[in-house]
Order: C-alpha cells, then structure tokens, then sequence
C-alpha cells in the first residue's frame, strides 16, 4: 500500500490547549485518527510523527525517502529559520507539501516568509486541522 509521512514540527503536540483561538482546539492525537481515516479512504497509509526537534524532523525526513511517496509536513516555527530542514526536503527527492493550521500570510510578518515552501511541491494556510487534509488530497493525486 502507498504510504504518507504526516510530520509536525515544534509544539504542535500541545494542540488543543495552545492558543486555540489561532490553532483550533482539536488535539494533535484527533488529527492524526482523522488524517489515517481519510487514509484509508484514498486507500493510502498514513504515518504520523512529531517533534519539538529539528535533528528528528530530519531523520524523520530521510527515512521517509525509503517508504514514503510523499510528506504532509507542517515545520511550526521552523518554517520561518530552518536552512537544515528546507536543506531535508530539498534532498530527499520525494514531494513534501508545507502545511499550516493558521493563516500564517495574515498574521506577523515574520510569519510571511518560509524557508521550506521553495522546496515544496506546494503549500496550504488557514484551513485548521482542514489544511493537512487538503495536503493529503494533493499528495494522492500526484502521479507516481
Ligand atoms: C504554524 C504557524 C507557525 O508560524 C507557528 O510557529 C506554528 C504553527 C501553523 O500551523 O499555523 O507553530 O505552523
């Protein structure tokens, strides 16, 4: 079965209870049973992971190349500073879709700017829980 790396950067295991007024208030765990139910759906597995650590997400990032055919991944603040995560999906060679719960171009401008989106094959903001939903469909209609 074609499988999906649904990846979570820093401090987004505290969904739920972090800021739920920008982030919505379902937790990390429902994410992640309606992203492997939908899944099941487009018959594809879906693998969930997260991290408060750059060098995981990375490890995390290269393992993927050797199962995954593709990634749904959500860098948090790392979006905005990480040369060595853009540098990850840049070299696995497998599309990465950056997604995002808020509406990241319509909050700090500091926000605005994404390491990682140059090297994705696309990019989702402000759609809740919703947004890695819609990386998923993406991700199962790309050939290959
Ligand atoms: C976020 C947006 C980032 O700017 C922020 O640092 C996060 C969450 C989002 O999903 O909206 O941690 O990636």
């Amino acid at each position: 079965m074609t499988s999906i790396l649904v990846l979570h950067g820093p401090n987004l295991n505290l969904l739920g209870e972090r800021e739920p007024e920008i982030y919505g208030g379902v937790t990390l765990e429902e994410i992640n049973r309606r992203l492997e139910k939908a899944g099941q759906a487009l018959g594809l597995e879906v693998r969930c992971f997260q991290s408060n650590s750059e060098g995981a997400l990375i490890e995390s990032l290269h393992a993927a190349r050797a199962w995954a055919k593709g990634v749904v991944f959500n860098p948090g603040g790392y979006t905005h500073t990480s040369v060595a995560l853009r540098d990850a999906v840049a070299a696995i060679g497998i599309p990465v879709v950056e997604v995002h719960l808020s509406n990241v171009h319509g909050r700090e401008a500091f926000r605005r700017e994404s390491l990682i989106a140059p090297v994705c094959a696309g990019s989702i903001a402000g759609f809740g829980w919703r947004s890695y939903w819609l990386g998923l469909q993406a991700l199962a209609d790309l050939p290959g």
